[in-house]
C-alpha cells in the first residue's frame, strides 16, 4: 500500500472545496467569475459559449453516439468517490484522489477553444490544473516517453458501453513533451462549477491544440510508458485519425475538409469560421513538431 496525498490531506478540505465550488456556481453570473480558478495568461479572449451549449452538445460515446445523449444519460454516472491509478514509469505509483490531483490552491481558469475533428468548435472556460504539476509530483522516470490515459468502464452506469460502439475503455495518449506543455490541463470544472458529467466528470484531459477526441473524459488511469500508447480512434481508423491529431486546416479528413469549422451557438449563418493552425496555439506549440512532416504524422 503506497502513501498518497490523501493520506496527508484532511477530508474536510476536500469537502470545503466542494462547497466552495458550489458557492462559486451561485456567483457564476456575477463578475466574480474565476473565483475558483486563478485567471491565466493562456486563455483566449474569444467569447465563451453558453453553459447551455457546452452541456447539451457533447461527444461522449460511453452514453451514446448522439450529441444529446450525454446530457440525457450521463447523470447516471457516480463520480464520488473517484480515484485515478497513476503508474508505469513513475517514482511514486499509486491510487490518487481528486483532491491530490487538483488541490484548491492550484486551480486555474483556462478559456480554451475546442475544435472537434467533426469540424465544429466551441470556446470553453475550464477550471483545472496543469497536467505537468501532477506528473512532476508523482515523478516521471527518465525512460518515460509517453503518457497513456483511460476512461472508466462501468456499463451499469454508462449505457453506451453495453454495446461495442468502441473498443472500451476509451483510451488516449500524448508524447511526454505534449503532456508536460503548460497548455495541457486536467479539468475538474467549468464556469466556476464542478465539471458536469456530460463533459467528463470528475476529471478530463484538455489539450487545446489537438482535435477534441484527444481530450479524454472521466479518467481513471494514467500510465507513463516508453512506447506510443494505444489510442482508440487512431486504432479504429488510422487513415482518418492520427495519433497526433493536431488541428491543421491544411490536412483534410479523408471524408471532409478541415479548412473551416462551425462555431456552435454561432447561429444559422454566422457560425462558419476559418480553422487556425494548431487551433490558434501555433506560437506556443509549433516548436514541439519541428522537423516532422505534419501531413504524414497527422
Ligand atoms: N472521452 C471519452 N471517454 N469518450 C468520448 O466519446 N469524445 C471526445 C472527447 N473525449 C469522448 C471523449 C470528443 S470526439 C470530443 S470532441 C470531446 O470529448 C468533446 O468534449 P465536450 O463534450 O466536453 O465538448
Amino acid at each position: 500500500m503506497k502513501l498518497t496525498w490523501s493520506d496527508v490531506t484532511p477530508k474536510s478540505s476536500w469537502l470545503n472545496r466542494r462547497s466552495f465550488l458550489a458557492a462559486g456556481a451561485a456567483l457564476a453570473a456575477s463578475p466574480a467569475l474565476g473565483l475558483t480558478g486563478k485567471p491565466s495568461g493562456f486563455s483566449t479572449d474569444a467569447e465563451p459559449n453558453s453553459l447551455k451549449d457546452i452541456t447539451n452538445y457533447n461527444n461522449f460515446y460511453e452514453f451514446g453516439t448522439g450529441k444529446e445523449d450525454p446530457a440525457r444519460y450521463a447523470s447516471a454516472l457516480t463520480t464520488d468517490p473517484w480515484s485515478v491509478e497513476i503508474g508505469g514509469l513513475v517514482e511514486r505509483p499509486g491510487s490518487y484522489g481528486l483532491e491530490d490531483i487538483a488541490p484548491d490552491n492550484e486551480l486555474e481558469e483556462r478559456i480554451y477553444r475546442l475544435r472537434c475533428v467533426e469540424a465544429w468548435s466551441m470556446v470553453i472556460p475550464w477550471i483545472g490544473v496543469p497536467l505537468a504539476s501532477i506528473l512532476n509530483r508523482v515523478g516521471v522516470q527518465p525512460s518515460a516517453k509517453y503518457v497513456a490515459f483511460e476512461t472508466l468502464v462501468r456499463p451499469e452506469e454508462m449505457r453506451g458501453q453495453k454495446r461495442p460502439i468502441l473498443d472500451w475503455p476509451y483510451r488516449e495518449g500524448l508524447r511526454l513533451d505534449e503532456a508536460m506543455h503548460p497548455l495541457t490541463i486536467l479539468a475538474t470544472g467549468l464556469y466556476s462549477d464542478p465539471l458536469p458529467n456530460q463533459n467528463g466528470a470528475p476529471l478530463r484531459l484538455v489539450v487545446p491544440w489537438k482535435y477534441g477526441f484527444k481530450s479524454i473524459k472521466s479518467i481513471v488511469r494514467i500510465t507513463l510508458t516508453d512506447s506510443e500508447p494505444f489510442a482508440t480512434w487512431n486504432a479504429l481508423q488510422p487513415r482518418e485519425y492520427g495519433f497526433y491529431a493536431n488541428v491543421n486546416p491544411q490536412v483534410d479528413h479523408p471524408r471532409w475538409s478541415q479548412a473551416t469549422e462551425r462555431k456552435i451557438g454561432g447561429g444559422l449563418f454566422g457560425g462558419r469560421q476559418e480553422t487556425l493552425m494548431f487551433n490558434g496555439y501555433a506560437d506556443q506549440v509549433a516548436s514541439l513538431y519541428e522537423g516532422m512532416d505534419l501531413s504524414r504524422q497527422f
